[in-house]
């Protein structure tokens, strides 16, 4: 199926991006692109989401003109068990080029959400479609203010900033970083990239959290990544324990 696509931005050579007015979700519009056999690098954006997808299924809020909404296809061949390291080379593909372009000090919080002044400014979403890794990247750039629901957690960059950011320059920024980074872990493999996550976030080592898991809720200290990019914690009560999925928040 055809996408709506508004414009076909000339300037990343030898990338395809596409953007759009308006859609449902990137991640749909990029699933498509992936099944008709787009080259790896393509991008799909949108100025504005009906019904942005975050992690968890939860909705990701996508203010019209305020954020970046966009995925990116990774033609990149990686055994399922790797998903999440390539999860973590796009947050660190993020963090370097919000770091770089707004001067802003970003986190890494484990697996791969980007913060700015312990608020999170950026989600990412990786799902598998079609022989491709379908990247989806929510980057809050100049909302001024975030439904009530987030409203605590949540920021933009020009909130953080205390003045507004154009948005292309950072999309090509990023489109750049996540070049780099996927580059690092096909070359130099899973454990380049996980020291230089490990250095890169604060979250990996010695940090009091609270890991929500459903009804329940774990609390000790971070201790390090596993091999696959899982986190350890050192639980109150003594035991080691590794953590799979997300939720991870400051004690
Ligand atoms: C998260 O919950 O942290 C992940 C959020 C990912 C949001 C982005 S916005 C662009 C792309 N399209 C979507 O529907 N979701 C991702």
């Amino acid at each position: 199926m055809a996408l709506d696509v508004d414009q076909v931005i000339e300037r990343h050579p030898g990338r395809l991006v596409l953007w759009m007015e308006r859609t449902d979700s990137t991640m749909i519009d990029a699933a498509r692109l992936a099944a008709s056999g787009c080259p790896h690098g393509t991008a799909v954006g949108a100025e504005e989401q009906t019904a942005g997808q975050g992690r968890l299924g939860r909705p990701w809020h996508s203010e019209k003109e305020s954020g970046l909404y966009f995925s990116v296809v990774l033609r990149v061949n990686r055994a399922p068990e790797d998903l999440p390291v390539l999860t973590m080379a796009v947050g660190l593909a993020v963090a370097e080029a919000v770091a770089e372009s707004t001067g802003l000090a970003v986190d890494l919080r484990w697996p791969n959400d980007v913060m700015a002044g312990n608020r999170k400014v950026c989600g990412i979403l990786l799902q598998q479609h079609h022989q491709a890794i379908v990247c989806g990247i929510g980057l809050n750039v100049n909302q001024t203010h975030f439904p009530a629901e987030i409203a605590q957690t949540a920021a933009s960059l020009r909130i953080q900033a205390g003045r507004p950011f154009e948005r292309e320059p950072l999309l090509s920024s990023i489109l750049e970083s996540v070049d780099r980074q996927v580059d690092i872990l096909q070359s130099q493999g899973k454990g380049a990239l996980l020291r230089l996550f490990s250095s890169a976030s604060s979250y990996v080592n010695g940090r009091r959290v609270v890991v929500d898991q459903g009804e329940t809720q774990l609390r000790g200290t971070t201790a390090g990544l596993d091999e696959n990019g899982f986190l350890l914690l050192d639980l109150d009560d003594g035991r080691r324990t590794l953590i799979l999925a997300g939720g991870v928040r400051p004690e």
